[in-house]
């Protein structure tokens, strides 16, 4: 049985993530020109950052998928969510977010938020399918190339 902070997703594994664990997060990314580009030295600052949460998803050993997030008081954040092209549509991305989801609303977490692009219509429906709603849009917010952020939110209750 998976413990706290596993699950088993087909083949994948999801545990959390660890500081060793960010090359391979650059090259998930990398592989993803949706999922935002931050270098191995972002995820250096972010993962040492308050209120900062990771998890990452395993096949044969190898990272396959991460999510990154944040909490601040009672709000949550997701900030990047990416699956290898190979294992997309296999329950990773939805395990991987389920995690971040559970121990958001473990640490007392009510409202979650993100962001996404707004041509990245495959995120929006997968943000959909994990019951997060479109809440707004910002125009010009993402910059190369300049684009539109759709703005999602979920409740956590229970
Ligand atoms: C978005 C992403 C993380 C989803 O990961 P995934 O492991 O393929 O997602 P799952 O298999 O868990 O999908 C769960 C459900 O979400 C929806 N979904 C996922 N990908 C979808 C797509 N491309 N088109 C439409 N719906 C999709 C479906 O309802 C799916 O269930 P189904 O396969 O039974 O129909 C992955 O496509 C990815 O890495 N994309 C590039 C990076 C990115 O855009 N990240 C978001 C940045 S904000």
């Amino acid at each position: 049985m998976a413990g706290e902070g596993e699950a088993v997703s087909q083949r994948a594994r999801i545990r959390a993530f660890r500081p060793e664990d960010i090359p391979e997060l650059v090259s998930i990314a990398e592989e993803s020109f949706q999922a935002a580009s931050w270098s191995r030295e972002s995820y250096e600052e972010l993962c040492k950052s308050e209120g900062f949460l990771g998890f990452v998803s395993e096949r044969a050993g190898r990272v396959s998928g991460f999510v990154v997030g944040r909490q601040a008081a009672d709000e949550g954040e997701i900030l990047n969510v990416a699956v290898r092209r190979e294992n997309r549509r296999k329950g990773e991305g939805q395990a991987l977010l389920s995690a971040v989801l559970e121990q958001l609303h473990r640490r007392g977490v009510k409202r979650v938020y993100l962001e996404v692009r707004e041509s990245n219509e495959n995120a929006v429906a997968f943000y959909q399918e994990q019951g997060f709603a479109k809440t707004g849009r910002r125009p010009g917010y993402y910059r190369e190339p300049e684009e539109a952020a759709v703005l999602m939110e979920k409740k956590l209750t229970g």
